[in-house]
């Protein structure tokens, strides 16, 4: 029998590649989209358009649906998180919470992600441990460490099948990311294509672990798709790939386009990347589940650059 999967931020940097991904695994009439946001008119398939905050619309999708798995993506990121601090801590955490009592009802598999934000300035900053300090800076870290937790708690208490990846800042041309500390990457990368100079918002120096989304999705569905037995962190995993200074990713992009510049003007933003690791040991997520990463530097620079031309000229 087919499963029935619901995908929640379904129009985000990572649901819009999801998405996509597990229609052609499952079939199209099998995944269910959810964002608040209206969808694109050019948005291929079903998208609901409801609040993950709201209990009642996404009990009435369970119902309806007696879902199989749920990738719940609906939140608000690192820099909009410090904005509206309020709505930040909301969004994550209602919606967190009612999507592991839904699961707990109806005994549904859960994909969460965290972040590389619940780790902080006390935190090792080479080679950061799955398990260490967690005392983030920033209200989407302080979400993100205490959604690990209550994932942890369903698990213990419910044996609720929940996991996690801590995913790194990821890079991706499908969709624009929407309102990290991270963005600064991909943002570069659109500003080489367009024929502009980038004006980037954290300093040359800021060493910051990233992943090609790519990567991040082959990672999620192995993940999901692991032997039960095989997932020994219930919190959420340390998921890396490379790391770079962001005056490293100007000099890749500048072999492909030598006459890009790039102007280092750091705002607010510079105080969360500052707080965060320089790269993160995953080892637990290889030896586990087989976690392994396919994209470097060199190689990641080249595809998005390829697949931006296509899409913007
Ligand atoms: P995104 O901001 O691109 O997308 C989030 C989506 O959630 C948006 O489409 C938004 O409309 C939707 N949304 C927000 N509030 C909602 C609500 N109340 N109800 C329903 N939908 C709502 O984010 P993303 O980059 O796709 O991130 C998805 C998840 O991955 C988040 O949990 C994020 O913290 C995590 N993550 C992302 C990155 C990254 O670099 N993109 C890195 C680490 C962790
Ligand atoms: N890319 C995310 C952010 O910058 C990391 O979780 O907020």
């Amino acid at each position: 029998m087919s499963k029935k999967i619901l995908v929640t931020g379904a129009l985000g940097q990572i649901g819009s590649e999801l998405v996509p991904e597990l229609k052609s695994k499952h079939g199209k009439d099998d995944v269910i989209a959810l964002d608040y946001s209206s969808p694109p008119d050019d948005y291929e398939g079903l998208l609901l358009e409801g609040d993950v905050r709201d209990k009642e619309v996404l009990s009435e999708l369970w119902e309806k649906y007696d879902f199989d798995e749920v990738y719940h993506l609906a939140s608000l990121l690192s820099a909009t998180g410090e904005k509206k601090p309020d709505l930040a801590w909301d969004v994550n955490m209602e919606g967190l919470k009612h999507v592991l009592d839904l699961a707990k009802e109806h005994d549904t598999k859960i994909f969460w992600a965290s972040s590389i934000a619940v780790f902080g300035p006390n935190t090792p900053r080479e080679k950061t441990p799955q398990h260490t300090i967690l005392e983030p800076i920033t209200v989407y870290g302080v979400t993100k460490v205490s959604g690990e937790l209550l994932c942890q708690y369903y698990h213990e208490k419910y044996d609720l099948d929940v996991r996690s990846l801590r995913y790194p800042g990821l890079i991706s041309w499908k969709e624009k990311p929407g309102g990290g500390t991270t963005d600064y990457a991909v943002e570069m990368f659109y500003k080489a294509v367009e024929g502009e100079n980038y004006i980037c918002f954290v300093d040359e120096e800021t060493r910051l672990p990233m992943m090609y989304m790519e990567d991040a999705i082959r990672g999620t569905l192995k993940l999901m798709e692991a032997p039960e037995e095989k997932i020994k962190v219930r919190t959420s995993y340390n998921h890396s790939a490379l790391n770079f200074e962001a005056k490293d990713l100007e000099r890749e992009i500048q072999k492909h386009y030598p006459d890009f510049e790039v102007e280092y003007k750091p705002d607010e933003r510079q105080k969360n990347a500052d707080s965060w690791p320089d790269s993160v040991d995953d080892s637990k997520a290889r030896e586990d589940w087989g976690w392994d990463h396919e994209y470097d530097l060199e190689k990641m620079v080249k595809v998005m650059l390829e697949n931006l031309e296509r899409k913007l000229n």
